[in-house]
């Protein structure tokens, strides 16, 4: 397992909450990304948003990927951390003139454009200084991702991308468009999609035919964006630590024929930064209520805010029941309990997890809240004015012998 008695022994010692980035697992990761897309002729563009953590940032700019950005100040961080401009890419519904002005004097690779009035807007500020922007058209391919509804991305019900109907226009406006260079077009129908075969699938066979019908009206498409979305296993992180980066490549190698001069991009977030960041917390407080028992811990929803907002299971661990134990069996010898494991945020949707069987815990126990790397710590708040959890580094308590 990712995290063993050196880790627990260490994080006793050290303030809760916190995040632990285990990175031997995260460069495991990062690196099976790069051996898998360059083999597949897959460029890649790591989705700044699920993660920005410098350190991860930089060893992930150091293999040579892109970024994918969605905001002014994304875009400007994800340079500072050594991802080139021109690798780069510029997403989302609404950036701001600001945003776009600040993206195309640092010289941003592609404004992937999500409606025809920010093509207008990309063409009139890029002419306004004399430059000529790329852009990618994102395209709303109405596929359903199997996915949570608030983590779907690419119906006709949701805010992103043009759909059929402005396709005409489309073509008419990249026509009288002087300052712009059309890129390619780009797609991301959702998050956290685990039917990999059967959702990309159908993704590459939908954007085949959408990228005929614009060349077929004259248009180059030179690159096809096929967005992030792979999915992580929630439920067993330890027994499947690294997203399944193979079979989503040999989808899109198998179902998206390309024609010579024509390149695929992807926008992985969660699955590169998922599963090696653990939320540490401990517990407060055990209470027993009316009709349950409460695990009262010290990190709460505006630590991670995936639970309250999505409903999103987390696996919840008790790590001093671990280490007290000389084995899983020794464990439940030990007695384990029903829990609603709650957060202390005066808020009733600050729970980690209901009706949870964990080891009989008590007061001070160090609980795991695991698969916490993505769109967890960038998610952080500052509710209740509580303090914000930092980031601890495995590779920083190996160099400490266990002690920060
Ligand atoms: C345009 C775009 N690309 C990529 C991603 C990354 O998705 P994931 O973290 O699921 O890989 C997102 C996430 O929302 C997105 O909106």
């Amino acid at each position: 397992m990712a995290i063993d008695r050196r880790h627990i022994l260490a994080f006793g010692k050290i303030d809760t909450p916190f995040y632990f980035y285990d990175m031997d697992l995260f460069r495991r990761t990062v690196s099976g990304l790069a051996s898998l897309s360059s083999r597949n002729g897959i460029k890649v563009h790591y989705a700044v948003k699920a993660n920005t953590e410098e350190r991860l940032l930089r060893h992930i700019s150091s293999y040579g990927f892109g970024a994918d950005c969605v905001s002014g100040n994304e875009v400007e961080y994800a340079v500072s951390c050594g991802f080139r401009p021109e690798n780069t890419v510029f997403a989302g519904v609404g950036k701001s003139d600001r945003e776009i002005l600040s993206s195309l004097k640092l010289g941003i690779g592609t404004f992937n454009c999500e409606s025809l009035q920010e093509i207008e807007v990309v063409d009139s500020l890029a002419a306004s200084l004399g430059l000529t922007a790329n852009v990618s058209v994102r395209i709303n391919p109405d596929i359903d991702a199997h996915t949570h509804k608030y983590v779907t991305t690419g119906l006709y019900e949701n805010k992103f991308g043009i759909s059929r109907h402005e396709f005409e226009p489309l073509v008419e406006l990249l026509g009288r468009c002087g300052s712009i260079r059309l890129h390619g077009l780009h797609f991301h129908i959702g998050s956290q999609i685990t039917d990999v075969a059967e959702v990309y699938g159908l993704e590459c066979r939908r954007a085949s035919e959408i990228v005929r019908w614009f060349e077929d009206k004259g248009l180059v498409i030179a690159n096809i964006d096929l967005g992030g979305g792979l999915g992580v296993d929630y439920d067993d992180p330890d027994g499947n630590p690294v997203a399944d980066f193979s079979t989503w490549f040999r989808t899109i190698s198998s179902e998206l024929p390309l024609r010579p001069g024509q390149t695929v991009h992807v926008e992985p977030g969660r699955s590169v930064v998922a599963q090696c960041g653990t939320l540490v917390s401990r517990v407060l407080f055990v209470k027993s209520g009316e009709t349950k028992t409460f695990l009262i811990l010290d990190a709460g929803m505006n630590d991670l805010i995936r639970p309250a907002l999505y409903g999103a299971y987390h696996k919840i661990e008790n790590l001093s029941a671990m280490l007290s134990s000389e084995s899983p069996a020794d464990a439940d010898a030990s007695g384990s309990q029903i829990y609603d494991v709650v957060g202390p945020v005066c808020e009733s949707s600050d729970v980690w997890g209901a009706g949870r069987l964990l080891p009989r815990s008590s007061r001070g126990d160090i609980i795991a809240i695991r698969s916490a790397g993505a769109y967890g710590q960038v998610m952080a708040s500052r509710y209740n004015l509580r303090d914000l959890a930092p980031a601890v580094y495995s590779d920083d308590l190996a160099a400490a012998g266990g002690d920060l």
